[in-house]
């Protein structure tokens, strides 16, 4: 195995960057594929979708719909499956707990509840099978107009001054094109990731030659994995629907993006920030602990409570 360049943190910046004559158009769609079954965390996503489970106090879901509208995104298309109403519910108006609330006296509480679901339009579209995150994207093609849109991946979180979706965002303002953001990982934890083989342009952009999904360690190309940011054309759907099953016997969006390379550049992007897997207990507790010491109302008492340990 080639060990790639590593990502080392750096904000992703214009230096050298060829100024393309072709316009990038603000993206205004985000998709959120939340079909998973979250068996990682049974038996709390026994009744209770994983992108629920809150960190600190907003289920992890809110962390992505909130990186995207910063970002410029004014309309979510959740792919849901069975056992997901609540995700639907939290992005809506609870009137009933809105008059509770007022009858409570606390009505301070309304103005951030009512912002969750004023943050966007908020769409749904079911997958009907669990075939994998390419057959998850494919099933937002009728909500996605001939247009560029992007797409996160909830249990992923970066925690880092400029949000990972801006970061990719402010470089396709310079290159419009297919995007996937990066980071380096260790050897041993490849085959856990879609990994890049990719051409180094500036300190963080690459251009991408090939991608595998979760290969092992002799099959990988680098150490450059891609993380759940995605700014994607409208001709993915094609190349999806193009695309047979992959790894696991899932159709890969990996797999359809290697595709798409061999006709078009498609960019890397590497990303400043910690890396949570939140879909994964250990880093869920990390994230938890991130985010949690810099809340403003429990992080004094978590940082005490830590050096403690200590
Ligand atoms: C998915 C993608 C993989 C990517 C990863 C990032 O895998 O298929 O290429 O590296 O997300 O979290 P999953 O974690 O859904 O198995």
């Amino acid at each position: 195995m080639t060990v790639g360049k590593v990502c080392n943190g750096h904000t992703p910046g214009v230096q050298g960057v060829r100024i393309l004559t072709r316009a990038a158009k603000q993206i205004r769609k985000a998709v959120i594929p939340v079909a998973g079954l979250g068996t990682r965390f049974l038996p709390a996503t026994k009744s209770l979708p994983k992108e629920m489970l809150p960190i600190v106090d907003k289920p992890l879901v809110q962390y992505a719909v909130e990186e995207a509208v910063s970002a410029g995104i004014n309309q979510i298309v959740f792919v849901t499956g069975r056992n997901k109403r609540t995700i639907e519910d939290h992005f809506d108006v609870s009137f009933e707990l809105e008059v509770m609330l007022q009858r409570a006296n606390k009505a301070h509480l309304l103005p951030k509840l009512r912002e969750i679901s004023e943050m966007a339009t908020f769409c749904y579209v079911r997958q009907q099978e669990a075939r994998g995150l390419g057959h998850a994207v494919l099933c937002a093609k009728p909500l996605i107009d001939g247009e560029d849109f992007v797409v996160l991946l909830a249990d992923e979180i970066l925690h880092a001054p400029v949000s990972a979706l801006q970061q990719m965002l402010n470089l396709y303002q310079i290159r419009p094109g297919p995007m996937v953001g990066l980071q380096a990982v260790e050897q041993a934890a490849v085959s856990q990731y879609g990994i890049v083989d990719a051409k180094q342009i500036t300190q963080t952009l690459y251009r991408i030659k090939g991608m595998v999904e979760k290969p092992s360690l002799e099959d990988a190309p680098s150490n450059l994995s891609v993380v759940g940011r995605y700014i994607l054309p409208h001709t993915i759907f094609a190349q999806l629907e193009k695309t047979t099953s992959g790894v696991g016997n899932e159709i890969q969006l990996t797999d359809a993006l290697k595709a798409l390379a061999g006709r078009m550049p498609v960019y890397g992007v590497c990303l400043e920030g910690e890396r949570f897997d939140a879909g994964d207990k250990a880093g869920f507790l990390k994230a938890t602990v991130a985010l949690g010491l810099s809340d403003p109302q429990v992080g004094q008492t978590l940082r005490t409570y830590l050096k403690q340990l200590d």
